[in-house]
């Protein structure tokens, strides 16, 4: 097919179907579908987690974008005392994702809860109710492609505002990303969605950053000598008043979100 001139091309890897996956996901004791199941999308979804779990009072951890679920299976089993939503979009990956999670852990873990979900929408499948203590978004799709993609990052503010919804006061956002657009973009993103940082480094396996769970992303750019740039964020109690669903984020706007970020490193440290 002829493109315009000037147009990349945009190349998005699928994984190959899996006939098996759907049906393996629908057996499992701890599978939702909360994109074509009966309570996608309506709001009912909201509040119904933690009694799910064998231990519903645990702390909990949401992974946005598990992927095959590589790190996460190995965190859910050296991990009881935690309990861990895992969200993905595709079934075929999801359905890799169960199988390395029953692996580690058994046909069906007490303490995890596997999702098939579209995060763009994920403030109709969780409250405040939830409470979540902490937010796992690792390697999500950078899309650095066309200023027009931004919006759908995982950690772009329409994003981190829906976040804030059902994360409990001080709770945590863990980021890790190779892509040094995304990652400084997000920087800029997570101060001005009201997130203040814990601990910000762009070379993870040097800086020996723990714990850390490797997921599969993060072995093939590690393997191919990309730093992984990481950040732990906090949020602070006051939302900021203003409306995702209009943001762009321009170069004045991220330098000085990104001065502010980096001043708040100093300042948690006490070095004021
Ligand atoms: C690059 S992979 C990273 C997977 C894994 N976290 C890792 O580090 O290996 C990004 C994952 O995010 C999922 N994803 C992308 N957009 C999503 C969305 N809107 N809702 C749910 N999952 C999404 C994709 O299906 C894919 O599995």
């Amino acid at each position: 097919m002829l493109r315009p001139e000037g147009q990349k091309r945009v190349t998005v890897m699928h994984m190959r179907t899996k006939k098996w996956a759907r049906p393996e996901l629908q057996a499992c004791p701890f599978f939702i579908d909360a994109i074509k199941g009966p309570e996608a999308k309506t709001g009912a979804l909201r509040g119904t987690w933690r009694p799910r779990f064998a231990r519903p009072e645990l702390p909990l951890h949401i992974e946005m974008g598990c992927g095959k679920a590589v790190s996460t299976a190995k965190m859910i089993a050296e991990n009881p005392e935690i309990n861990f939503i895992a969200a993905d979009l595709s079934a075929d990956i999801l359905g890799v994702a169960r199988r390395n999670i029953t692996d580690a852990c058994g046909e069906n873990p007490g303490n995890v809860q596997l999702v098939m979900a579209d995060i763009c929408f994920v403030d109709q499948m969780f409250g405040p109710q939830e409470q979540a203590e902490r937010i796992y978004i690792h390697f999500c799709n950078p899309w650095t492609e066309h200023p027009k993609h931004e919006k759908r990052r995982l950690t772009h503010p329409r994003q981190l505002m829906q976040y804030r919804t059902f994360l409990k006061e001080s709770g945590e956002i863990w980021f890790k990303t190779d892509d040094d657009t995304l990652f400084e973009d997000s920087l800029a993103y997570f101060e001005l969605c009201g997130f203040e940082p814990v601990t910000i480094g762009r070379d993870l396996h040097a800086d020996g950053f723990t714990p850390n769970y490797i997921s599969e992303h993060e072995e093939k750019y590690t393997a191919l000598g990309i730093p992984i740039k990481y950040g732990v964020f906090r949020m602070k109690p006051e939302t900021p008043d203003f409306d995702p669903t209009r943001f762009r984020l321009t170069p004045g706007v991220k330098k000085e979100a990104i001065e502010r970020m980096n001043r708040g490193i100093i300042l948690s440290h006490g070095e004021e």
